[in-house]
C-alpha cells in the first residue's frame, strides 16, 4: 500500500478508536465528572452515576448486604407499556445510584405473558433467606388487553440485580374465600347476584361489593390483582398486598415459605373503599399502610390505615401528608415505604411515590420523603430537599 495512504488510514483508525472509547465510557470517567447527589430533591430530575434520570418507576427498594437495590418499571418516551422490563439500580447511600441494567426483560415471543408491549407495573423484590433466591412480584396486564387481565407475575433470580427468570402469571387465590368469610358472610354471598346490580355506584351496589359481589364473581377464575406491594414480616412470613375486585377492595394474601406462590389465606381491607398503590410498613408492632384513591395517572389524596395484626381489623386514619399540595399527595402516588436502619438518621422510614407523566412517561419523577410520627401517627411533611444522614 502507498505509505501516504497507509499513514492516513492509520490515523483514521486511531480517531475511530478514540471516538469509541469516549462514546462508551460513562461521563464520570470522561473528565466531566458527574456531580455527586448530596440530598433528596423530590420532583426534580434524579441523575444516576452516568447523569441519566433514573428510570425505575412504581418501584421498591431491597437492602442486601450493604447495598440498596432499587427496582422499578422502565418507562419509554411515549408509552407506559413495557418495552424493556424491570430495571435495577444499586447504591450504598440511597442518593447516588449505579444503573445495573434490566433485571427482568420482556420478550419478543408472541403470546408470551410478558411479551414486549404488555403492561408491567409496580415490581417489588424480596429475598428469601431459606432458598437464597430473590423473588420478584409485579402487576401484569397481557399485551393488547388493556387492564382486563388483572394478574400478578412472579420471577426469580440468584443475584439481586438478576437476570430474573419469569415463572408464571395468574389471578389470585382461585377457589378460596377470604379468611373472615364465616357462615354468616357465606349466607349473604349466597344471595348476591350480579344481575340485580345493573347500575354501578349506587348505595345498593356498593353494599353488595363490600359484601363480596366480585369475590363471588371471580371465585372460580381467581381474584383480580393490580397495584401491589410485598411485605416481609419479622417472623419471615411474606405477604402480597394488591388492589382487587375492580380496584374496589385491597387484598392481603399470605405467601408460601419460598415466596413464590399464595398459600390461599387472604383477607380483604376497606371493602368497596376504592384503594390503589398500597405501601406498607411496621412500626413498633403496628402495621401502617398508605394508599391512594383511583384516578388513573392523576394524583389524589393519600389514605392511611393501621392494624395490630396483618389480618386486621384495619382502621382508616386521615391523610398523613402535610404542606403544599398535601391534598394530592404532593402531585404523586404512593409506591413503597423503605425501612432503613435508625440511629443517626433523620427518619427510620422513607415514603416513596411517583409523579406520573403519562404523555412523557420516561420523565416521571420521584417523591422520597421521611415519615415522622406525631401523636403516635405517621405524618409526611413536604421538603424541597433533605439529607438522609448516612
Ligand atoms: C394508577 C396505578 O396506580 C398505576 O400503577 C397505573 O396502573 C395507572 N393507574 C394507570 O392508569
Amino acid at each position: 500500500m502507498d505509505p501516504k495512504i497507509m499513514k492516513h488510514t492509520k490515523s483514521l483508525v486511531n480517531i475511530a478508536l478514540w471516538l469509541m472509547v469516549f462514546i462508551t465510557l460513562p461521563t464520570g470517567v470522561c473528565g466531566q465528572e458527574q456531580k455527586k447527589v448530596s440530598a433528596i430533591r423530590s420532583g426534580e430530575l434524579w441523575p444516576d452515576e452516568n447523569g441519566q434520570h433514573i428510570n425505575a418507576h412504581g418501584g421498591g427498594v431491597l437492602k442486601y448486604g450493604d447495598t440498596y437495590f432499587w427496582f422499578g418499571e422502565h418507562k419509554a418516551e411515549h408509552t407506559s407499556n413495557a418495552l424493556v422490563g424491570v430495571t435495577c439500580y444499586a447504591s450504598e447511600d440511597l442518593l447516588n445510584w449505579r444503573n445495573c441494567g434490566v433485571a427482568l426483560s420482556v420478550t419478543d415471543e408472541r403470546g408470551h405473558d410478558i411479551e414486549r408491549g404488555c403492561i408491567l407495573e409496580r415490581p417489588k423484590v424480596i429475598y428469601n433467606q431459606v432458598t437464597k433466591k430473590f423473588c420478584m412480584w409485579f402487576h401484569l396486564e397481557l399485551k393488547g388487553r388493556g387492564y382486563n387481565a388483572a394478574r400478578f407475575g412472579v420471577a426469580v433470580a440468584d443475584c439481586p440485580e438478576g437476570p430474573y427468570k419469569f415463572l408464571y402469571s395468574q389471578r389470585a387465590n382461585a377457589g378460596m374465600w377470604p379468611i373472615e368469610f364465616g357462615e354468616q358472610e357465606m349466607a349473604v354471598i349466597d344471595t348476591l347476584d350480579g344481575a340485580n346490580y345493573k347500575e354501578e355506584w349506587t348505595p345498593a351496589w356498593l353494599k353488595a361489593v363490600a359484601q363480596g359481589l366480585f369475590v363471588k364473581r371471580d371465585f372460580g377464575t381467581g381474584q383480580m390483582s393490580r397495584d401491589m406491594t410485598l411485605f416481609v414480616d419479622d417472623d419471615g412470613k411474606a405477604y402480597h398486598i394488591f388492589s382487587s375486585e375492580e380496584n374496589l377492595t385491597l387484598h392481603i394474601a399470605e405467601l408460601t415459605d419460598d415466596y413464590l406462590h399464595h398459600t390461599g389465606r387472604y383477607t380483604r381491607i376497606a371493602p368497596a373503599g376504592h384503594n390503589e398503590a398500597p405501601a406498607i410498613f411496621k412500626h413498633e408492632g403496628t402495621y401502617w399502610m398508605i394508599t391512594s384513591g383511583c384516578t388513573g395517572w392523576a394524583p389524589n389524596e393519600a389514605r392511611m390505615f393501621s392494624a395490630s395484626s396483618i389480618w386486621g381489623p384495619w382502621t382508616q386514619h386521615p391523610n398523613p401528608c402535610r404542606g403544599p399540595k398535601a391534598e394530592i399527595t404532593f402531585g404523586g402516588q404512593s409506591t413503597f415505604v423503605l425501612a432503613i436502619d435508625p440511629s443517626p438518621l433523620t427518619s427510620k422510614y422513607i415514603f416513596m411515590a411517583d409523579i406520573w407523566r403519562p404523555r412523557h412517561p420516561i420523565d416521571a419523577r420521584y417523591i422520597w420523603l421521611p415519615i415522622e410520627f406525631e401523636d403516635g401517627k405517621p405524618v409526611i411533611h413536604w421538603r424541597d430537599e433533605w439529607e438522609i444522614g448516612f
